[in-house]
């Protein structure tokens, strides 16, 4: 609501600074109309521009040039005020419809706002050359005349806002947006499309897909589920704060799932060090800490995979992994864990960054590898390790070669 009073004041102001050239009132209104359509909801989008459109029609001086009142609606110009709903409509059309596939969401905000315009000016056009030849009995008008008169003049200027708007948009779009949730029914992986679309997204957003034909495990593994078997998404943390502890936040992301999975009924549950939960000794979630940098961190995207629904699974794993439904002989409904599972998450990343999270003392209670002896690659060579701890920096403490050693994930797989 405060967005939607703060683009309709600027709709306004932006209709107040306005230069008439014979029919053509030249005014930053499309630049703002362009904003509107891309930082707002389709809703809120309609709410200001209707709201506009009624309040200069009852006589409120809100038009190009103070304009306003019903005489208004017979003005040449009134069709570009009212084609302004258009703009909405098809800019939606396109980036939430046509286009909502497309990752570049500055050529995705172009192609819409293109469309849109032409769209624009065809009300616009139809709208003055019926005023002028019908109203205004100005008879000896050509359609050609009228487009040089009315519309030709617009076009560069126009061009011009469509493009400062689409640029601004699609970079600063998520400075303005709450937190999102984006679903889509196939991807190729959403943590790859985070990576490459994080500037639209704010802090703490959540994309998940019903299937990803190039879903990414660890160490370049491939991780693959059928539709809707998993759950597979991936949470964006852009938070300062949240960057610069990194490392601990697949542990805090496991430690979510961990209580999720107790919460709703799994016995021997277990954290293995650093991002896989195990249930009875078998892999049921695996998580992919993948990072954006440009000179520093500028973005983290957590990765959780979750088997739910899964009676089976392909050949090929080292150990068979197992799913909510193996262990518990129910069939869930993915969107209800979704619900529960993201809150879980937020919950404990917001209390991670306020220092208030007990994650370190879940996975050290839980930690599935704790006092075992296991084989490992440690630095590229194959070695024994037993188990100590994970200690405050979220690394493992472990004894190698009978020394007690602090070990980063990049550094160690285990067998
Ligand atoms: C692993 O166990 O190796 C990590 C698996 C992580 C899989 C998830 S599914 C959602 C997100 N998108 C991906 O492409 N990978 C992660």
């Amino acid at each position: 609501m405060t967005l939607d009073a703060l683009f309709l004041a600027l709709l306004i102001v932006s209709s107040f600074i306005s230069i008439d050239v014979g029919y053509c009132k030249f005014t930053l209104q499309l630049l703002t109309v362009f904003l509107i359509a891309n930082f707002l909801s389709l809703a809120d989008g309609l709410i200001v521009i209707g709201l506009y459109i009624v309040m200069g029609l009852i006589g409120i001086p809100v038009f190009a040039g103070f304009g306003g009142g019903i005489a208004y609606a017979a003005s040449p110009t009134f069709g570009f005020v009212y084609g302004f709903i258009f703009v909405i409509l098809l800019n939606h059309l396109f980036s939430d419809v046509l286009l909502k596939r497309m990752r570049n969401e500055l050529w995705k905000s172009l192609i819409g706002s293109i469309v849109s315009l032409i769209a624009l000016y065809a009300v616009g056009f139809v709208h003055g050359y019926l005023i002028l030849t019908l109203v205004k009995g100005k008879s000896d008008f050509t359609l050609g005349a009228a487009f040089g008169l009315f519309l030709a003049p617009y076009i560069p200027f126009d061009i011009g806002k469509l493009v400062i708007a689409s640029f601004i948009s699609s970079r600063y779009v998520s400075v303005l947006l709450p937190s999102r949730r984006v679903h889509f029914n196939e991807i190729d992986s959403t943590n790859t499309y985070l990576k490459e679309n994080y500037r639209i997204y704010k802090n703490l957003s959540f994309v998940d897909a019903s299937y990803q034909s190039k879903g990414k495990g660890r160490l370049g593994r491939k991780w693959e589920a059928s539709k809707d078997e998993a759950l597979m998404f991936s949470v964006l943390i852009k938070d300062k704060k949240l960057l610069q502890n990194a490392p601990i936040l697949s542990l805090v992301a496991g430690s979510a799932v961990f209580k999720y999975l107790k919460q709703i009924g799994l016995k021997n549950v277990s954290i293995k060090w650093p991002n896989d939960i195990y249930v009875n000794g078998k892999k049921i979630c695996g998580i992919l800490l993948e990072s954006v940098s440009h000179e520093k961190i500028d973005a983290v995207i957590i990765g959780i995979g979750l088997n739910v629904n899964q009676e089976t699974f392909p050949e090929g794993f080292y150990r068979t992994p197992t799913s909510i439904r193996l262990e518990t002989g129910s069939t869930m409904d993915l969107r209800d864990i979704k619900k529960d599972l993201y809150k879980t998450i937020k919950e404990e990343i917001v209390s991670f960054k306020e220092g208030t999270s007990d994650c370190l003392k879940v996975i050290n209670e839980h930690n599935y590898l704790k006092d075992e002896k296991c084989f490992c690659t440690y630095k590229g060579e194959k070695k024994e390790i037993k188990v100590l701890r994970i200690d405050d920096e979220g690394d493992l403490v472990g004894i190698i070669d009978g020394d007690e050693k602090k070990i980063i994930s990049d550094e160690i797989t285990f067998e």
